[in-house]
């Protein structure tokens, strides 16, 4: 490391958010594609070698490596307007080094189709937010359950797929990323794979919308029993994910904390029970009108009583932080219980230095509602909880400047502009790190 003792260090590589707090949200903003839809759906053109359309794709930082990664086997991604264009005709490699797939957690999603179309893969582990360890060990068993011979060595898997069977799989748990992969793996062997135990969260329906809009045959991709029959040609389409339900419920819960009225297009409570029915206990009004919602809130809210998320449809655990968020400046106390991730409370010590009177331990977090909290210097430890922190800096008195917030962008797109079109006095800017 240079020593620079004595002279003053500027580090200006990092881009964070600027919140002056206390304004009320109003207005109508669109809620954009599910990021957790298109993120396998882009691994899923693997199997395709066609052009396919990917229709109104907003670009988080996920889907942008996700792309890179396709073009670094030999297709291309491009944009066109909000268009994605993915055409993987040119796909002749199948290994992903660790610089492309330590940046993401969904290259994970890759290993089914680079196998199903190559015949073998080397991938190397996912990364992804650090909100626990995260283990791969499903997606492997599954793959395995198929025929194929899997060896973790060096920080890679690699898979061979000579002995590819169609047959019957079951999840002892059941991961979104799992079923996800064996799905899309299942296509590419002929005959009939059957999935147990699969999980339930709406993005493996629109998967499956996917798949099907492209020939293939999937049914039951919303239940806990899904059906692939595999070895049919899959040709190109057009198609447009669902809207980010995490998203909404994002906006949601910061038009409650902030206040006002708010219409969230492109919206569906449909996907979003788990939240809404948290969210009448509290003093916020959410109703659907065609595909909009809306929501209004005024003074503070009652505290929502407790929420303990799990597997869809329960309470999603990528709402879990912006509702620790909402209990801190809620009437009374609030219980949230993580089940899903074992590090998924880094926001709560930022939260702290904003005011929040918050206890923490083993998953368990235990919230005092207070009236004031205050604006602070915090850093995004992961991306929900950096929107965590976006919310609080809304409802903060005084500014609030929260760093690392390229975590923030691997799943909200322009996110600033949006809560500015509501009236939110937020800015995206260089921050300055100064040591002396
Ligand atoms: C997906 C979502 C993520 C969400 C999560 C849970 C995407 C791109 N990401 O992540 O936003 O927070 O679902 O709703 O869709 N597990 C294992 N072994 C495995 C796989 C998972 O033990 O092989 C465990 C995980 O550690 C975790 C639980 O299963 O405790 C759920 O993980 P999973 O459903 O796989 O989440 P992801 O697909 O990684």
């Amino acid at each position: 490391m240079p020593s620079h003792f004595g002279k003053e260090i500027i580090y200006k590589d990092m881009e964070g958010f600027f919140i002056v707090g206390g304004n009320k949200l109003k207005g109508e903003v669109r809620m954009d594609s599910a990021k957790n839809s298109l993120l396998p759906i882009i691994a899923c053109c693997i199997l395709i070698e066609d052009e396919v359309e990917l229709v109104n794709v907003p670009k988080y930082s996920d889907v942008l490596t996700m792309c890179e990664i396709l073009c670094h086997l030999g297709g291309k991604a491009e944009f066109k307007g909000d268009n994605l264009y993915i055409d993987c005709r040119g796909i002749d490699k199948n290994c992903i080094p660790n610089e492309l797939s330590s940046s993401v957690r969904s290259s994970i999603f890759t290993l089914g189709p680079i196998l199903g179309r190559m015949k073998s893969a080397k991938v190397a582990y996912p990364g992804g937010c650090d909100i626990g360890l995260r283990p791969i060990d499903l997606h492997l068993k599954g793959i395995r359950e198929l025929g194929a011979k899997v060896v973790e060595k060096n920080g890679y898997i690699y898979a061979n797929g000579g002995n590819l069977t169609a047959g019957e799989i079951v999840l002892t748990f059941p991961s979104v990323g799992a079923t996800e992969n064996l799905m899309m793996l299942a296509l590419s062997i002929p005959g009939q794979t059957r999935i147990y135990g699969g999980a339930q969260e709406p993005e493996i329906g629109d998967l499956q919308r996917f798949i099907n809009a492209c020939g293939g045959s999937v049914s039951g991709g919303r239940g806990n029993f899904i059906v692939v029959d595999g070895g049919r040609k899959l040709h190109g389409a057009s198609f447009e994910a669902m809207p980010d339900r995490i998203e909404t419920g994002t906006y949601i819960i910061a038009t409650a904390m902030c206040g006002g009225e708010v219409a969230l297009k492109n919206a569906s409570l449909e996907t979003n029970g788990a939240l809404a029915m948290k969210m009448l206990k509290t003093s916020c009004k959410i109703e659907q009108k065609g595909d909009t919602i809306i929501v209004q809130s005024s003074g503070r809210p009652e505290s929502f009583g407790e929420i303990e998320t799990a597997v869809y449809p329960g309470f999603p655990t990528d709402l879990q932080a912006q509702m620790t968020a909402l209990a801190g400046v809620s009437e009374g106390y609030s219980l949230i219980i993580e089940n899903l991730f074992e590090a998924r409370s880094k926001h709560v010590g930022e939260l702290m230095k904003m005011g929040y009177d918050i206890r923490a331990k083993n998953g368990i977090t235990i919230v005092k509602g207070r009236d004031r909290i205050f604006g602070a210097d915090v850093t995004s430890p992961d991306l929900r909880g950096g929107a965590a922190l976006v919310l609080a800096g809304l409802c903060a008195e005084g500014y609030t400047t929260i760093d690392n917030i390229k975590l923030v962008d691997r799943g909200y797109y322009k996110m600033e502009e949006k809560l500015r079109a509501l009236g939110g006095d937020i800015k995206r800017l260089e921050i300055e790190k100064r040591r002396c």
